[in-house]
């Protein structure tokens, strides 16, 4: 759920050419896709799960405990990011961008809810490597000791997604219950896996000062590799249309208070 939402700029995002032409394509799409997950269902083969393991990140922009986000780069151990980036699930395991949707234009898949992982992520080691090290109580004290705030945290959500020409994200503050205390301790990290440009031309999700693009505090260039991470509450992020014959790949992971 977003809040503070400037509805004018998700609609222009939305009549982007790249993006029109996902969105009215949606149904087509989704057929082939799910045809294709049947048909690779019956093609079975054993999946050797990877072991990724934490690292300290090489360098950071920003601070958790002052500006509420930073930005690290050289996530992943370079074995296990070109392990992962070469093995990256096709665009067809992944869900098309619906025809309505006017505020995150770009595919998902691969949710993982409450430490439960998807189906089929098995078929991907080096995705589900990674999912479990987000999972790990030992990534999850990596992030609050970027935080600073003594606050142990748990990854309890993480999902993947691929943008392409035309997707964007309209700014916004991610929604929180009103009567949830844990709400300013809630972090998100986007970690970008794979991009063939930089900053906005690939879709770097930006910390942003007020729900338009028009003055950004942090657009992240680097998207291979590193991640914004920040405290989700009260926070505008977002990113504008991505340029033509650009793209990028990420996964998201969300951790709260425990
Ligand atoms: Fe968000």
């Amino acid at each position: 759920m977003a809040s503070k939402i400037n509805r004018k700029i998700a609609i222009r995002n939305s009549r982007n050419i790249g993006a029109l032409w996902r969105r009215h394509t949606f149904l087509f799409r989704n057929l082939y896709r799910l045809l294709r997950r049947r048909y690779r269902a019956f093609q079975k083969r054993d999946a050797v799960i990877g072991q990724f393991s934490v690292k300290k990140p090489s360098s950071s922009v920003g601070s958790l405990d002052l500006n509420r986000w930073c930005f690290v780069t050289d996530l992943l151990r370079p074995e296990d990011w070109d392990d992962l980036k070469s093995s990256w699930p096709s665009t067809w395991e992944f869900d098309p961008v619906k025809r309505r949707e006017t505020q995150k234009i770009y595919d998902t898949g691969f949710r993982c809810m409450e430490g439960e992982f998807p189906p089929r992520i098995d078929r991907y080691p080096n995705l589900f490597a990674t999912y479990q090290l987000f999972s790990s109580s030992e990534f999850a004290n990596q992030i609050s000791e970027l935080c600073a705030d003594g606050v142990k945290r748990t990854c309890y959500h993480i999902v993947s997604n691929v943008s392409w020409w035309g997707s964007s994200l309209v700014p916004h503050t991610d929604t929180f219950r009103e009567d949830d205390l844990d709400a300013k301790f809630h972090i998100n990290l986007i970690y970008f896996v794979d991009s063939n440009g930089t900053g906005w031309d690939s879709g770097g999700t930006a910390v942003l000062s007020d729900s338009s693009y028009d003055k950004p505090i942090f657009i992240p260039t680097n998207l291979n590799n590193s991640a914004l991470v920040y405290r989700s509450y009260d926070l505008l992020h977002g990113f504008p249309s991505v340029k033509f014959g650009k793209f990028r790949k990420a996964i998201t992971a969300h951790f709260r208070p425990i």
